[in-house]
């Protein structure tokens, strides 16, 4: 597996582009993948996607696409030449929604002569805890549906899942070495918790078997977030 570098992606998560262009500047050389989300997308749009590609960062554009299959697919498509590393679609779509997103973007991936984006499956947000899953009307346990839609997502073609760390154990045992488990809700020791409810530090998150973290706030809230990112990395080597 790769260096924990390649394995830190960094939440982009603002408003203002001036405040990211800035968190790119002063984390430098310490991180290489940054993921841009609704916060930042949804405000600046694709000049923060061309931001990173050209400063040579690796983009994980995190929009969750959530649709019927035909609008899925034509919400990749013109994502598509983007360039992004890596993208994401809801499990909870379905099968099919999530079958043809994967295969609109290898077409339009190949048609373009571009490397094709990974697509990966949201299963169920880490900031669910029990009680709201309760609330939602869900009868069975966090963990099981968890599995249940990532091997789903795995069935339609896609090349992993993102899913708290709590999960990432059972995850990397049923869906073999090579599927990626991104996680969010990661908390190094000691950090405020935020909305996160499933959290783990980084050293039980790559532990457990995820291939990425997602960082956000304990680094880009962080006083000094180039500090608190080699902490992070540190971490994660401990583990590797
Ligand atoms: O600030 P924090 O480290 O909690 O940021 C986590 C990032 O990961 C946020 O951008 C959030 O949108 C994202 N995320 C998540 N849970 C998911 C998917 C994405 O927290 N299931």
């Amino acid at each position: 597996m790769s260096s924990a570098k390649e394995r830190l992606i960094v939440a982009l998560d603002f408003h203002d582009f001036a405040d990211a262009q800035n968190m790119v500047r002063t984390l430098g050389d310490t991180v290489v993948y940054y993921k841009v989300g609704m916060e930042l997308f949804y405000a600046v749009g694709q000049k923060a996607v061309q931001y990173l590609k050209d400063a040579g960062k690796k983009v994980f554009l995190d929009l969750k696409i959530h649709d019927i299959p035909n609008t899925a697919a034509g919400a990749v498509t013109s994502l598509a030449n983007l360039g992004v590393d890596m993208m994401n679609v809801h499990a909870g779509g379905g099968f099919t929604m999530m079958k043809r997103a994967t295969e609109t973007l290898k077409e339009v991936a190949g048609k373009m002569g571009v490397p094709c984006p990974k697509l990966i499956a949201v299963t169920v947000l880490t900031g669910i805890n029990q009680n709201e899953w309760e609330e939602l009307g869900q009868t069975g346990n966090i963990k099981g549906q968890i599995l249940r839609l990532a091997k789903l997502a795995q069935k339609a073609g896609l090349d992993g899942v993102v899913a708290s760390p709590q999960e990432a154990a059972i995850l990397r045992e049923n869906c073999g070495a090579e599927f990626l488990i991104v996680t969010p809700g990661i908390r190094p020791t000691g950090s405020d918790k935020g909305d996160q409810s499933r959290i783990a530090t980084p050293e039980m998150a790559i532990g457990s078997g995820a291939s990425h973290i997602v960082v956000g706030r304990p680094i880009i809230r962080a006083a000094d977030p180039k500090a608190a990112a080699e902490d992070i990395l540190r971490q994660m080597e401990v583990s590797l």
